[in-house]
């Protein structure tokens, strides 16, 4: 097994989402810039969705443009989230190289976040990775409510098989498997895991973990045991998915790079810079972060 991993930065658009005082383009912008320069090469930039649901990502093309103008793309991947034809439709016009389509396993979340029920939204979604495809775009796959729907209860490992099925037929090259409530645990994890691998080739799947009971850290050295090498992250544990009642921020990306620095495994970042990175952001939303890593350091500071 290679001793490196891949880490999904989705702070920008999952950890911002949430947020309900609207952050500047511009901050936006140097954030994304900091993460970069921390080493984080794919970076979740923004969502092309209705800015009624989601009035953060309000000024998706315009943070989309200025990463384009401002920032050397040759070693950053920039996906960006689009749920239906028209969000595609923004995407291309942008001439973004890579989008991100999102469904969940359970028929009442997915309703709730796209107004669709899981087989509406492969309808759409097969229109969307069709048009993609045709003009070469890269397209990642999420799965939500994996472990857990906050409507439905527990889902039945069969449902998420059949699910990221689906979602590889449309021509995905990596599925990202989200605990969108924050609920699993590592024997939960691991089970998951074993069934995928007996279905599918483990190298296409990643793992998007939010922190709400304080497992992600747990969940993803046992996901990394069975052989897992893609991590979503978000810096300083911001985030949340606004139809995921109470589910809090996705796993911190100080906590996971401190995890897997720990124990040898190079994840690319530079810790001191993406310390900046995650500070940076919490000064402009006058928040704490969650990070006990990030905690731990600005402890030692004072
Ligand atoms: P809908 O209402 O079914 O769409 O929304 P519609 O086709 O019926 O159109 C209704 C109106 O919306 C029309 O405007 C459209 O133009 C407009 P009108 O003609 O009435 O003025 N519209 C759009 N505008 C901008 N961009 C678009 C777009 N589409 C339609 N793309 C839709 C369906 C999915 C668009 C909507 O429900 C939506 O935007 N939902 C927000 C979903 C979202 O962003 N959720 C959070 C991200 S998912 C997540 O966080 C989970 C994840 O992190 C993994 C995990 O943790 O599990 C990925
Ligand atoms: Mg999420």
């Amino acid at each position: 097994m290679d001793n490196k991993v891949t880490l999904v930065e989705v702070g920008p658009r999952d950890g911002l989402q949430n947020e309900s005082s609207i952050v500047d383009t511009d901050v936006k912008f140097e954030f994304i810039k900091l993460l970069h320069d921390a080493g984080l090469n794919v970076i979740e930039i923004t969502s092309f969705v209705r800015p009624d649901k989601i009035p953060q990502m309000k000024d998706a093309s315009d943070l989309y443009n200025m990463v384009v103008d401002n920032i050397d793309l040759s070693n950053l991947r920039t996906p960006c989230l689009v749920p239906n034809l028209k969000g595609l439709e923004t995407a291309m016009k942008l001439n973004v190289s890579e989008i991100a389509i999102f469904t969940a396993t359970s028929n009442t979340f997915n309703i709730k976040n796209i107004n669709a029920t899981v087989d509406e939204s492969f309808q759409r979604l097969s229109l969307v990775s069709d048009k993609a495809r045709e003009v070469s775009l890269d397209i990642r796959g999420y799965l939500s409510t994996v472990f857990g729907c906050p409507y439905e209860g527990i889902v039945k490992k069969e449902q998420v098989i059949k699910t990221i099925d689906k979602l590889l037929k449309l021509g995905v090259y990596e599925v990202s498997l989200g605990d969108t409530i924050g609920v699993a645990n590592p024997e939960q994890v691991r089970s998951l895991i074993l069934e995928i691998k007996k279905n599918f080739d483990l190298s296409k799947m990643a793992m998007h973990f939010h922190d709400t009971e304080g497992m992600a850290l747990a969940n993803i050295y046992a996901s990394y045991e069975e052989g897992i090498r893609v991590f979503d992250s978000s810096a300083a544990g911001l985030g949340g998915c606004p139809y995921a009642k109470g589910a809090t921020g996705n796993v911190a990306t100080d906590d996971i790079v401190n995890l897997f620095h720990k124990i040898g495994v190079n994840t690319g970042v530079d810790q001191d810079k993406l310390h900046k990175a995650s500070s940076y952001i919490l000064n402009h939303l006058k928040k704490n972060s969650p990070s006990k890593y990030f905690n731990a350091r600005e402890g030692r500071k004072a």
